[in-house]
């Protein structure tokens, strides 16, 4: 095997075979272009402002801000929701607090999955106590099962997923993988 091949079949971050592919590249470009069009024609000469959560939606936002053809600006939360393990207890602490007032502006809050809800149930909670126009909430993934705030309503979601524990396009495992420019499943999460 020469150096060029063995460097081509190489076991990289991306192809680790620890992960199975749910969606590809280019899955995610397409339900984002239509999720895009979607938003585009529903703001028409509102006042939009994407509230990105970080770190999670960070690549979410970054392909989606750039499907919507609206004059529009752009901000950032930090939140910290306490888990006990890998489940929310619904507390959340603000890390990083918005840069600018959202009074009103008509506000669509990004995140990257919504799990049990309960911490974006808590972060529209104190949103919603700041006199914006409106507020609507764009979820890439939404995982319906585990969901504990059943009232929480999702305005624009990218895919649902079955309730399994997904890595990549921002989502991580133990701060790993968010590069990933697919959303993968992790095999055997003691190899990971
Ligand atoms: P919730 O309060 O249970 O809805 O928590 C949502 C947060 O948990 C998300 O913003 C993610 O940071 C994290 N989370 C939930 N499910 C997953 C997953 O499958 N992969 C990676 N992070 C997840
Ligand atoms: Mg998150």
């Amino acid at each position: 095997m020469t150096a060029e091949s063995l460097k081509q079949t190489a076991v990289t971050e991306f192809t680790n075979p620890n992960l199975s592919i749910l969606y590809s590249a280019d899955d995610i470009e397409a339900r984002i272009d239509v999720l895009g069009r979607q938003i585009t024609a529903d703001y028409q000469g509102r006042d939009l402002v994407l509230v990105g959560v970080l770190k999670g939606s960070c690549v979410f936002m970054a392909d989606l801000m750039r499907a919507i053809d609206l004059p529009m600006k752009i901000d950032f939360m930090a939140v910290s929701s306490y888990k006990d393990g890998t489940v929310s207890t619904g507390d959340v602490e603000i890390l990083k607090d918005l840069s600018n007032p959202i009074r009103g502006k008509d506000v669509l809050v990004v995140e990257d999955i919504i799990d049990t809800g309960l911490t974006l149930t808590r972060l529209l909670d104190i949103l919603g106590s700041r006199g914006a126009n409106s507020i609507k909430l764009a979820s890439f993934l939404d995982k319906p099962e585990p969901r504990i705030n059943k009232e929480l309503k999702l305005d624009y979601t990218g895919f649902v997923i079955p309730n399994e524990f997904v890595v990549g396009y921002g989502l991580d495992a133990a701060g790993r993988y968010r590069n990933l420019p697919f959303i993968g499943v992790v095999k055997n999460p003691a190899e990971a």
